[in-house]
């Protein structure tokens, strides 16, 4: 099997959530701290060794592309300046990755945006890796599925355990133990199902490692959930081993995992993420300490 090398990012979704902040620009954009949500997720795929990444955008797309090119004009200002530490940090997400676009069009579902990779993916397989999610540096998830890839030679997905109150917001997976703990054999998927007809408390979350044929499968998948083409539906087909792609298994997620999908999860991970910063964490922690102290909680 060769190695994996490219992950897609879906990022066409027009962040409706987040109006009128995302009325110009990709939701992908909002800064996480100091850096747009989008360049976690890059330095993610990178850290895991797949450094050519294929953005699937929408209208806005501009910023995206700006922010993982150069700007000459800022990197003079800088340089002149003698502001070494900016520069780098300005230079080096130029030098990230391979980044390559997309236009999605009609924006028709998860599964359409996937199946717009078609042409840059090719015959190999490849990861998917959704902007509303955050996984931790620390807790190296993409790298635990490539190596179930490896071993396995099957569609990989993240699970992650979640509160039955909460499983009507993810993909839900009917899933078997296998002799590794971390690891399950997915036989059953269900796009937010109501929390009386979802077959267990394993969530999706924004990680796959997909197969070529899923293409395929994608392509006569009609649409489901709220009139869209669902990756999940897809990838249910795939988990009864189509044409021998060895079926779906879920690497269970126990790390560190920040959503940014929605506006009150959205603060919370940057006041985490600055949390855990040395030049921010210590003020932070203590101004936050006195903050609900004085709101009386
Ligand atoms: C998508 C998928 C869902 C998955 C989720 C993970 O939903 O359709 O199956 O559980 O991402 O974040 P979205 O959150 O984009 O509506």
């Amino acid at each position: 099997m060769t190695r994996i090398t490219k992950a897609v990012i879906p990022a066409a979704g027009l962040g409706t959530r987040f109006l009128p902040a995302t009325k110009a620009m990709p939701k992908e954009m909002l800064p996480v701290v100091d850096k747009p949500a989008i360049q976690y997720v890059v330095e993610e795929a990178v850290a895991a060794g797949l450094d050519d990444i294929l953005m699937i955008v929408g209208r806005n797309k501009n910023a995206l592309a700006n922010h993982f090119d150069r700007v000459t004009e800022l990197e003079e200002t800088l340089e002149a300046k003698g502001d070494d530490a900016k520069l780098q940090r300005v230079v080096e997400v130029s030098h990230l990755a391979d980044v390559h676009f997309v236009r999605q069009g009609d924006p028709r579902g998860l599964g359409h945006a996937v199946s717009r990779a078609r042409k840059h993916v090719g015959r190999e397989s490849f990861a998917v890796l959704l902007g509303d999610d955050l996984i931790d540096a620390r807790d190296p998830l993409l790298t635990r599925m490539l190596d179930e890839h490896a071993a396995r030679d099957a569609t990989i997905v993240a699970l992650l355990e979640v509160d039955p109150d909460q499983i009507h917001l993810y993909g839900a997976a009917e899933v078997e133990p296998t002799d590794d703990p971390d690891v399950v054999r997915v036989t059953g998927l269900v796009e937010k199902p109501a929390k009386e007809h979802a077959p267990s408390n394993y969530a999706v979350i924004g990680r796959y490692i997909l197969k070529p044929e899923v293409f395929d499968v994608l392509e006569r998948t009609p649409p489901g959930k709220g009139g869209e083409i669902q990756l999940t539906d897809a990838l249910m087909e795939m988990a009864g081993d189509v044409e021998g792609t060895g079926g779906v298994y879920g690497v269970v997620f126990r790390g560190r995992r920040y959503d940014t999908g929605d506006k009150l999860d959205y603060i919370k991970a940057v006041i985490q993420l600055a949390g855990d910063r040395d030049d921010l964490g210590p003020d932070l922690i203590a101004w936050l300490a006195g903050y609900v102290a004085s709101r009386g909680a």
